[in-house]
């Protein structure tokens, strides 16, 4: 823990009871960049680092250019995406209206896994059956005649996630593209039982060509701070 350091995290506010943090928290939008800049300027922030999750692209963007306008040294910490291994049956589509256009018209037994953000393009594809899950409830629920919700927050274990899909005959996946470890036992369940997944693909505008690892940040912090600007010399 770093005591010589203020850190504040900022969290976008959608979940209702966000997991309890080490540091101090705000929630909420800031009002797109100029707000991001005032927030900035007011706090005298001394570092930016963009630590959002790999399909936050606006707030990437706005991460970046806050910076940018206010001189404010920047970084990046994303995940990696998961790659295919051999057994993986992945169709890679771009987003999630792609994703119902390749399950077609004939109706099937589908997983949405991608966060309740972004299923609305589902709504047009009603002949399917939909077991969906999320941290917060989908409000309001997806308007088709068959869906199951479970709420539920990771991580997941392999053997619960095969249970899952086998319990409710799920027949094709659809999954954002998250990297880590904590949702990937779905990935692994549905290799194990032969079935494909609809991965969307990443946000290609993201600047997240950074830091991948926390250990590198913390360096990369120490090395900003201590700069001769910093220091004021
Ligand atoms: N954010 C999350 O906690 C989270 C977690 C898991 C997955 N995702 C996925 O990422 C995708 C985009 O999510 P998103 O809407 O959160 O991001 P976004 O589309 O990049 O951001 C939309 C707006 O939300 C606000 N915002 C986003 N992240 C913020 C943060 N850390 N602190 C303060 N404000 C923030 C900003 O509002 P202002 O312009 O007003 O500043 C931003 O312009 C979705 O597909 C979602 O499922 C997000």
């Amino acid at each position: 823990m770093r005591t010589d350091l203020a850190i504040t995290l900022s969290l976008a506010g959608r979940t209702q009871a966000p997991l309890k943090q080490a540091v101090p928290t705000r929630s909420g939008g800031f009002g797109g960049v100029p707000g991001l800049v005032a927030y900035l300027r007011e706090h005298h922030v001394r570092a930016l680092i963009d630590a959002t999750h790999p399909y936050a692209a606006t707030m990437s963007a706005h991460a970046r250019d806050a910076a940018q306008l206010t001189g404010t040294p920047t970084t990046t910490l994303g995940r990696l995406p998961w790659t295919a291994v051999p057994g993986d049956r992945w169709i890679e589509v771009a987003d999630a209206a792609a994703a119902v256009a390749y399950l077609g018209s004939a109706p099937r037994r589908v997983f949405l896994t991608m966060g309740r953000q972004a299923i609305a393009d589902f709504s047009r594809a009603p002949q399917h059956d939909y077991l969906i899950r999320s941290v917060d409830p989908v409000a309001p629920p997806l308007a088709v005649p068959r869906a199951e919700y479970i709420l539920q927050r990771g991580p997941f274990g392999e053997d619960e996630e095969r249970e899952l899909l086998q319990s409710r005959a799920i027949e094709v996946l659809v999954a954002k593209n998250s990297g880590g470890t904590a949702t990937y036992a779905k990935i692994a369940a549905a290799r194990g039982l032969g079935l494909p997944v609809l991965m969307l693909g990443r946000p290609s505008e993201l600047p997240h060509a950074g830091l991948t690892r926390i250990s590198a940040v913390v360096a990369w912090l120490d090395h900003v701070l201590d700069s001769p600007i910093e220091r004021g010399v």
